[in-house]
C-alpha cells in the first residue's frame, strides 16, 4: 500500500491566522481606540450565500471586528444598492465593505464592485486592487487566493521555482491567484499556468504540476491518474453531491477526487476543512489592514 498524502489542515491553519489577527485587533483597540468595522451586503435569499455571510459575521465578531449586515431583497433596484454603497463609502466607522456574490441577475456585479471605495474593498475585487496586484504592489488580495498562499506557506511549501497549474480563470480565484503566485516576492515566484474550459488535454498540464490548484467548480473532476506523483494538491471546489445516507441528503466534495488523489499526491487539502476556512481568516486580516490604512 502506498503512503497516503499528508493532509493540509485548513481548519487548524485558519485558526492560527485568526488568533494572530485577534491579537493585532486587540492591540489596535487598546493602543489607538480603533475597532474595525466591516459592512456586509447580502442581496437576495440564496441559502448558501446566507450561510457564508453568517459564518463571516460570526468569525469577524469573534476576532473583535464590528460587523453590520444589510440584507436587501432579491428585487432591489440597482440605484438602491448603489446609494447604500455611496453612503458606506463615506461612513468613517465602516472600514471594509463586502458585497456577497453572486448577485441576482438584474444587477451588474462589475458596476457594483467598481463603486466600492477601493480603500475599503476588503474582497480585493475592485479593478484598482486587481491592478495593484497585477503590477506587484498588492493592497487587498481577495480572500481565497490569499488563503491559499498562507496554506502553502504555513505548511512549509514554498511555491518559488515550482510549476504551479491553476484550473479555472475566475476573477475571484484563478486570475488573482495566478497574479499572486507569479509575483517576484516571498511565498510566490512560481511558474504559473492557468487552464480553463477551452484548454485541450487538461491532463498534459496537470501531470506536470508540482502544485496543482483546482478551482473549476466541477465535482471530482481531477482524478489521481491526472496528477504528478509527489505533488501538492489544493482543492478550492465546494460541490454538493447527492448522498441519501446524510441527514441533508447531500455531502460536499471538492473538484479533486480525494480517494484516488491521496495515493499519488504528497500533500492535499480536504473538502471541507481545507481552503474554505482560510477565506474567512483572510477577510479578518484584510479588514484589519483596511482599518490601519484608514488612519495612515
Ligand atoms: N462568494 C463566494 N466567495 C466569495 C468571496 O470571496 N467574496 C464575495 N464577496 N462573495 C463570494
Amino acid at each position: 500500500m502506498s503512503k497516503l498524502a499528508d493532509i493540509i489542515d485548513g481548519k487548524q491553519i485558519a485558526q492560527a491566522v485568526r488568533q494572530e489577527s485577534k491579537l493585532l485587533l486587540a492591540e489596535l483597540k487598546s493602543n489607538r481606540g480603533i475597532i474595525p468595522g466591516l459592512t456586509v451586503v447580502l442581496v437576495g435569499d440564496d441559502p448558501a450565500s446566507a450561510v457564508y455571510v453568517r459564518n463571516k459575521e460570526k468569525a469577524c465578531q469573534e476576532a473583535g471586528i464590528s460587523v453590520t449586515t444589510h440584507v436587501l431583497p432579491s428585487t432591489v433596484a440597482e440605484t438602491t444598492l448603489l446609494n447604500l454603497l455611496d453612503q458606506l463609502n463615506n461612513d468613517s466607522s465602516c472600514h471594509g465593505i463586502l458585497v456577497q456574490l453572486p448577485l441576482p441577475r438584474h444587477l451588474d456585479a462589475d458596476k457594483v464592485i467598481e463603486l466600492i471605495n477601493p480603500m475599503k474593498d476588503v474582497d480585493g475585487l475592485h479593478p484598482l486592487n486587481i491592478g495593484l496586484l497585477a503590477k506587484g504592489t498588492p493592497r487587498f488580495v481577495s480572500a481565497t487566493p490569499a488563503g491559499i498562499q498562507q496554506l502553502l506557506g504555513r505548511s512549509g511549501i514554498d511555491p518559488a521555482g515550482k510549476r504551479v497549474v491553476i484550473l479555472g480563470r475566475s476573477n475571484i480565484v484563478g486570475k488573482p491567484l495566478a497574479l499572486l503566485l507569479m509575483q517576484k516576492d516571498k511565498m510566490a515566484n512560481a511558474t504559473v499556468t492557468v487552464c480553463h474550459s477551452a484548454t485541450p488535454s487538461l491532463e498534459s498540464f496537470t501531470s506536470q504540476a508540482d502544485i496543482l490548484i483546482a478551482a473549476l467548480g466541477s465535482a471530482n473532476a481531477v482524478t489521481g491518474d491526472m496528477i504528478k506523483p509527489g505533488s501538492v494538491v489544493i482543492d478550492v471546489g465546494i460541490n454538493r453531491v447527492e448522498d441519501s445516507t446524510r441527514p441533508k441528503g447531500y455531502r460536499l466534495v471538492g473538484d479533486v477526487d480525494f480517494e484516488s488523489a491521496q495515493h499519488i499526491a504528497k500533500a492535499i487539502t480536504p473538502v471541507p476543512g481545507g481552503v474554505g476556512p482560510m477565506t474567512i481568516a483572510m477577510l479578518i486580516s484584510n479588514t484589519y489592514h483596511a482599518a490601519i490604512l484608514s488612519v495612515g
